[in-house]
């Protein structure tokens, strides 16, 4: 049981990688804040951790909202005593070439994947310090390399490579690590519901690995991370993609 006794929050958490994320820190014995803006989809999530043998709450917040987010670190800290790992996991795609990308898109897109991120971890970090504890992880995406079509999503998943940086070198004085993973193609609704152009030069043709990952590929790099196996690791992004970061995006 790597995570016995720990807490783990999971932003956006009801479905997709934030599920199998959450399922995968229960399973090996930690106590799961299972967070999204869906309530009944977050419901059934904590159902199958509890039916399992597990531990764990649904909290509705949105991450965009700083009152919502601390709010919600205040009541896991009530329910289950700490705030000792974060997966900085909500998100979303508003896909679109960029003569025809409204700024809405670029907005929403920014404030889901990157001050989102930098909510909850700047909420979560205050626990983490007075514990001399943490461990955050921000799900990425490959796509922080370049991608057509994502200006706006390329752009915030690169930011959340200086935000993991930054953070990193702040709190590693404070046995707190903060790292970062980069989901390639994963067989998930964010990847298939792409618009079809968009989803066809993302296709497996470009990468080396004859096949898409799975959820619960991102979700065992992320448990090694949150646990004391990782320890001496900081500031890092890990591609979990089947290769793709190798060869696709050196054009
Ligand atoms: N699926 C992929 O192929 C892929 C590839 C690379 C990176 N990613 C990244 O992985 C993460 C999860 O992707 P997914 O495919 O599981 O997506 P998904 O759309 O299935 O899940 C995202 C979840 O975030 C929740 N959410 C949205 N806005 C929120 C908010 N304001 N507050 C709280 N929760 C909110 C949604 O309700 C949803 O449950 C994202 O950060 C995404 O960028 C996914």
């Amino acid at each position: 049981m790597l995570f016995k006794g720990k807490t783990a929050v999971v932003t956006g958490a009801c479905q997709g990688i934030g599920a199998a994320i959450a399922k995968e820190l229960a399973r090996q014995g930690a106590q799961v804040v299972v967070n999204d803006i869906l309530q009944s989809a977050a419901t059934d999530v904590v159902e199958n951790i509890r039916m399992a043998g597990g531990k764990a709450l649904p909290i509705m917040a949105d991450v965009t909202n700083y009152a919502a987010v601390d709010a919600m670190m205040a009541e896991t800290v009530h329910c289950f005593g700490a705030v000792d790992i974060l997966v900085n996991n909500a998100g979303a795609v508003r896909d679109n070439l960029v003569l025809d990308m409204p700024e809405s898109d670029w907005d929403s897109i920014a404030d889901l994947c990157l001050k989102g991120s930098w909510f909850c971890s700047k909420s979560a970090l205050g626990y983490m310090k007075k514990n001399q504890y943490g461990r955050i992880m921000n799900i990425f995406s490959g796509a922080w390399l370049g991608n057509i079509g994502h200006s706006n999503y390329s752009a915030v998943k690169a930011g959340l490579a200086g935000l993991t940086r930054a953070l990193a070198m702040e709190f590693v004085r404070h046995n707190i690590t903060i790292n970062a993973v980069a989901p390639g193609l994963i067989d998930m609704p964010l990847y298939t519901n792409q618009r079809e152009d968009v989803q066809g030069q993302l296709t497996t043709n470009a990468q080396p690995t004859p096949y898409i990952g799975q959820a619960e590929d991102v979700a065992k790099i992320v448990a090694f991370l949150g646990s004391d196996n990782s320890r001496y690791i900081t500031g890092q992004v890990i591609h979990v993609d089947g290769g793709k970061s190798l060869c696709c995006h050196s054009e």
